[in-house]
């Protein structure tokens, strides 16, 4: 039996034989046509590790009741994402390495492929829960219509299986101290946040350097947000929200979002409050990826549609705005209040909220 080496082991030999250059195969190699397939080719590699460790995470997060060690584990692998994804972002530095003259030397050998129709990409975004109603379309179809018929078949089995929204929200609503006997937060919330508000208030009526056309503007965008807040009280406002696509969180979902937020100095709220900064943090660098993509874009190809037929930079750059999937918690930080403005938790949730040793 032979040892195993470091080239068996990595499957060098096959991984290095996969980068055949069009350009070469055309009879005039163009000189970073290696560079593009070895860039694409590691994005690849590192979307499959992307989604193993989300499937790690909705896996832990996904079970009926969920151990605070599982939620420490699957905000680990979330951060193993994020830090993926910062690699990500800075691949496209390296491929910016190549000039849109360069570029030209093979682009024209790669119709009718194109990144659209990366399926593991496709997955990723199933994954987190992006919903096709949200999706904008490409070339007037579907985005499965790009995909060959595995691709599609496996982007369809992720689209149908669980995917990250749906299991943290399941998650967030079975929070267990949103709702107490002993204390009701939401009214004590409520006294605070108009007192906030009527403070906000009186500060725009008594600017002396206003215009009066400027103050009734900043009062007219004042009422708005009342309205915002009164959604936060009033189940219906909310539901009327979430029917008009503005917000997406169930109900109590995004009240318990907004109490861990609110207590998460408290330690058993710390790791609830640290997920769901890295899931703004995931959607927010994949945003940016996008962006950053179709600026690339931009600069390699101008204003020519893409290799897949699209509209190019047009289209990826409204997809920046449209492709985001966990926004509600973005936007929880319009109803913080400042924790001096917080009600005190009564003395005996703090404690069921503390961490305890028991010598
Ligand atoms: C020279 C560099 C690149 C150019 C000019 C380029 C161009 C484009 C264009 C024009 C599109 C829109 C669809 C189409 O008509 O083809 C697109 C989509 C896409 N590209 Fe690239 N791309 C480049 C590099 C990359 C890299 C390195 C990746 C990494 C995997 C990538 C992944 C994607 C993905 C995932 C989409 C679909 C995005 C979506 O639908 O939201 N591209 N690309």
């Amino acid at each position: 039996m032979s040892l195993l080496t470091y080239g068996k082991y990595l499957k060098l030999r096959d991984l290095l034989a996969c980068q055949e250059l069009a350009s070469e195969k055309a009879g005039r190699a163009a000189h970073d046509e290696l560079l593009f397939i070895v860039t694409h080719q590691t994005y690849e590699l590192w979307f499959k590790q992307c989604l193993h460790e989300l499937d790690a995470v909705i896996a832990l997060m996904g079970t009926d009741f969920v151990n605070e060690r599982d939620v420490g584990r699957a905000l680990h692998y979330l951060e193993r994402v994020v830090a993926i994804q910062k690699v990500l972002l800075d691949q496209i530095d390296v491929l910016e390495t190549m000039t849109p003259l360069d570029f030209l030397d093979f682009r024209n050998l790669l119709t009718p492929s194109s990144g659209f129709q990366s399926a593991q990409f496709r997955q990723i975004e199933n994954k987190l829960g992006l919903r096709r109603t949200q999706r904008l379309r490409y070339n007037e179809a579907d985005y499965e219509q790009a995909l060959d018929a595995a691709d599609r078949a496996s982007v369809a089995a992720v689209e149908r299986g669980a995917n990250l929204f749906d299991v943290i929200e399941a998650w967030l609503a079975r929070t267990p101290f949103v709702d107490s006997p002993d204390f009701d937060f939401w009214r004590e919330y409520r006294a605070n946040v108009t007192r906030m508000l009527d403070e906000d208030q009186a500060t725009i009526e008594g600017k002396a350097q206003l215009s009066e056309a400027a103050r009734r503007a900043q009062l007219a965008e004042f009422v708005r947000t009342r309205e915002t807040f009164t959604s936060v009280f009033e189940p219906e406002q909310y539901e009327a929200l979430r029917a008009s696509g503005q917000r997406r969180l169930s109900y109590p979902a995004f009240l318990a979002a907004l109490m861990i937020m609110l207590y998460r100095d408290e330690p058993i709220l710390q790791n609830p409050f640290r997920l769901l900064t890295a899931l703004v943090e995931v959607d927010q660098n994949l945003s940016m990826w996008r962006h950053r993509h179709a600026l690339m874009v931009h600069r390699m190809i101008g204003a020519k549609i893409g290799t897949g037929g699209s509209s190019g930079e047009d289209y990826l750059r409204r997809t920046v705005e449209a492709h985001r999937v966990f926004l509600d918690l973005f936007n929880l930080s319009t109803f913080l209040i400042p924790r001096s403005m917080l009600p005190p938790l009564p003395l005996e949730l703090r404690e069921q909220l503390g961490f305890r040793w028991n010598a």
